[in-house]
C-alpha cells in the first residue's frame, strides 16, 4: 500500500471524544519508549508527525493520525513507565482500557515489544488481557538495527517460545526498525489487506 497523505486529526484523553467516523483504524501499544510514535513517523515517513522523545513518557494522549483519508493510526501512551505519577498512571490506565474496551472502530493492535530485551510480565499479561478481552493484536519487534541477525533471531525464537506458552499458535508478528525502514512496506501492505477485508464487510 501506498501512503498518499498522513495529517494529524485530533488528541485526546476521552475515548468518546475521539474521531466518529467508521474508517478503520490500528492502535500502537507498548511499554514506554519501545518506539511507537518513531514507527508510526516511519510508516508514512514524516519525521515529526507523531512526537518522539529518547525520555519514556513522551506520549500522554490518544492521537489519531488519518492516512490516505480512509483510515487511521493511532498512537497512545505507553504502559510501564515507573517515573510516571501513581495518579497520572491510573489515569493512563483508565483512558487507555477504555480505548480498547469501547473503541469499535479498532480493528487490530499492535503490540510493540523491543527485540533485545527478554520477554517481560507486563507484555505478556497485557496480551493475555487483549485475548481475554477479544481485541485481534499482532506484535511489532521494534529496534531490529540495535541487533546483529544471529541474536535478534535467538530473541524472538525465545520470544516464540514464551508465547507459546500460553497460546496455541504465535500471533502475528513482525520485524521492524523506525530508524532503518525495517518491516515498513510488509506491514503496510498487511494493513491494506485487512483495510480491503473491512471495506468488503
Ligand atoms: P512513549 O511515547 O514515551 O510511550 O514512547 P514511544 O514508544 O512512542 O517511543 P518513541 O517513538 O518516542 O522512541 C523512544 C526512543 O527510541 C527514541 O529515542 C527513538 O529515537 C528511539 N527509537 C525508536 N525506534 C527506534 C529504532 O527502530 N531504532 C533505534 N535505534 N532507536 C529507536
Ligand atoms: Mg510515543
Amino acid at each position: 500500500m501506498r501512503i498518499k497523505s498522513a495529517e494529524f486529526l485530533v488528541s485526546n484523553s476521552d475515548v468518546a471524544k475521539c474521531p466518529k467516523d467508521p474508517f478503520p483504524e490500528y492502535a500502537f501499544i507498548g511499554r514506554s519508549n519501545v518506539g511507537k510514535s518513531s514507527l508510526i513517523n516511519m510508516l508514512v515517513q514524516q519525521k515529526r508527525l507523531a512526537k518522539t522523545s529518547g525520555r519514556p513518557g513522551k506520549t500522554q494522549l490518544i492521537n489519531h493520525f488519518l492516512i490516505n483519508k480512509n483510515w487511521y493510526l493511532v498512537d497512545l501512551p505507553g504502559y510501564g513507565y515507573a517515573r510516571v505519577s501513581k495518579s497520572d498512571k491510573k489515569v493512563f490506565q483508565k483512558f487507555i482500557t477504555q480505548y480498547f474496551e469501547k473503541r469499535k472502530q479498532l480493528v487490530l493492535a499492535f503490540v510493540l515489544i523491543d527485540c533485545r530485551h527478554e520477554p517481560q510480565n507486563i507484555d505478556i499479561e497485557f496480551m493475555e488481557w487483549m485475548g481475554i478481552n477479544e481485541i485481534p493484536f499482532a506484535i511489532l519487534f521494534t529496534k531490529a538495527d540495535k541487533l546483529k541477525p544471529m541474536a535478534l533471531k535467538k530473541n524472538i525464537e525465545r520470544y516464540k517460545l514464551n508465547l507459546l506458552e500460553s497460546w496455541e499458535t504465535m500471533p502475528p508478528y513482525f520485524i521492524t526498525s523506525a530508524s532503518k525502514g525495517i518491516g515498513r512496506e510488509e506491514l503496510l501492505d498487511y494493513i491494506g489487506s485487512i483495510n480491503q477485508e473491512v471495506n468488503k464487510s
